[in-house]
């Protein structure tokens, strides 16, 4: 089947390079004509494992088109739309009129029969109002709402074998058409379930801010753990146990970020707010709340630690917002990067893939590696579980900072590596790290 996708951003991209290796012929539409050279050039602007690989294959293969010229989506008959939904302003609600747009540039590409999917995260009534806006420019074609849960880190894997497949959709027909564009992946057994249009846009919102929730509910625990003598990793652990809770999203630290979790959280604070559900409004604002007071509570403990030192130094280690990223949107690093200079100090931050070209924001000063951070450091952060930092060699480190104390704000070092090398090492949730 021919298939467009409209928006060639971290979701529609992988989506059209996944399926196309499934035997589908897509062609992508993108507006950002620098985004599509990149493509063409192999030059992918986003770090994810497994991608560059995949559209290099398919636009040799030539199941993959990609272009800049709205037309090109004619003769498809599944159309999907992965453009963003940013925030109109923090905790003002989605954006939708990049979805709104790329709906009024493909309507003149529509056939009677065709289907538009959106996958892009919107709060409930977005696809309604899409809908009434389809028919009136395209009166014989069909909406359905089909979300993603894709990862950053993982997103090809997460786009070819998805846990389940959600069809909003209005008519038996959309419903048939999804089945063919999803037949091999159904094929290996993956659950399909199909909702109407406002259930599919609520569960994508409700996934995000429950994967958010439980992350500051552990904070929350952790932060009680270190107040009692409990460990606190073990005590998330040991929640994770239970499967009526499972392990995913229960592991303290820095926080949640990236371009999705605190957005969407928010997001639904909004929409709550705006349906009069004030109790449901103050929940979730309460969970982002809990999420930034985790950089807020390190960086009154940094503060603490360098009073009285001359010009301290902070070594920030990783500025994505998670590991196997290039994203630093809302990334808690660079949050904490900017509490810290804002505190007075000096911050260096190194990241395996971020780099200052990446844009990640001026103001900082990025450096090529770790050992440059560390360089006459007071303290070392790790705010980002890259792999890479589990190499580092703590006894090489020693000659190199000013002082040998290390926050692992992600708990992804071996402690008792750091501490026999001679340093002083404290996991996020150590007793030690309590302020008052
Ligand atoms: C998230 C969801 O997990 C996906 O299902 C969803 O499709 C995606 O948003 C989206 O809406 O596009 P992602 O933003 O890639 O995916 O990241 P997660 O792996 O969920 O992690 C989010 C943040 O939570 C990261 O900053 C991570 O470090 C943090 N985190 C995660 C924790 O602090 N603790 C944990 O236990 C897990």
């Amino acid at each position: 089947m021919r298939i467009s996708v409209i928006g060639l951003g971290r979701l529609g991209l992988v989506h059209a390079a996944a399926l196309a290796s499934l035997g589908h012929t897509f062609v992508g539409v993108e507006m950002d004509t620098e985004r599509v050279r990149k493509i063409h050039d192999g030059t992918l602007e986003m770090h994810e494992p497994g991608l560059a690989d995949l559209v290099r294959t398919a636009l040799t293969d030539g199941t993959l088109d990609v272009t800049s010229e709205p037309s090109a989506s004619l003769g498809a008959r599944a159309h999907f739309l992965t453009v963003g939904t940013p925030e109109l302003a923090p905790n003002e609600g989605f954006d939708a009129s990049y979805l709104e747009n790329a709906l009024r540039t493909l309507a003149p590409s529509l056939q009677p029969g065709d289907l538009v999917i959106g996958k892009s995260t919107v709060p409930p009534g977005t696809a309604a109002a899409l809908t009434a806006q389809l028919h009136r420019e395209s009166p014989d074609a069909e909406l359905a709402w089909n979300p993603e849960f894709l990862a950053e880190g993982t997103a090809v894997r997460d786009t070819l074998a998805p846990q389940r497949l959600i069809y909003g959709v209005s008519s038996p027909e959309a419903a048939r058409l999804l089945d063919e564009v999803y037949a091999p992946i159904l094929d290996t057994g993956t659950q399909r379930v199909i909702t109407d249009l406002a259930t599919a846009e609520l569960v994508k919102l409700a996934t995000n801010a429950f994967l958010a929730t439980k992350i500051s509910f552990i904070n929350t625990i952790a932060r009680l753990a270190a107040t009692s003598g409990a460990d606190a990793l073990q005590t998330a652990q040991l929640l994770g146990a239970d499967p009526r809770i499972g392990a995913s999203h229960l592991h303290p630290g820095l926080g949640y970020g990236g371009g999705c979790l605190p957005k969407d959280t928010r997001g639904l604070a909004y929409f709550a707010q705006q349906a009069g559900v004030m109790e449901a409004a103050q929940f979730f604002a309460q969970v982002d709340a809990v999420n930034t007071a985790q950089r807020q509570h390190i960086t009154e403990w940094v503060t603490a630690q360098c009073r009285g030192r001359q010009e301290p130094q902070v070594a920030i280690l990783g500025a994505s917002f998670k590991a196997d990223t290039d994203d630093t949107r809302e990334s808690p690093s660079i949050a904490l990067a900017h509490a810290l200079m804002n505190a007075g100090l000096r911050v260096r931050i190194a990241d395996p893939v971020v780099t200052a070209s990446c844009g990640a924001d001026s103001r900082l000063e990025f450096v090529r590696t770790a050992e440059e951070a560390m360089r006459e450091a007071d303290v070392t952060l790790v705010a980002t579980a890259w792999p890479d930092y589990q190499r580092l060699d703590p006894e090489e480190l020693l000659s190199v900072v000013r002082c040998p104390l290390i926050v692992d704000t992600r708990n992804c070092l071996d402690p008792a590596r750091w501490r026999n090398a001679g340093w002083e090492y404290h996991a996020m949730f150590d007793p030690v790290m309590r302020l008052r």
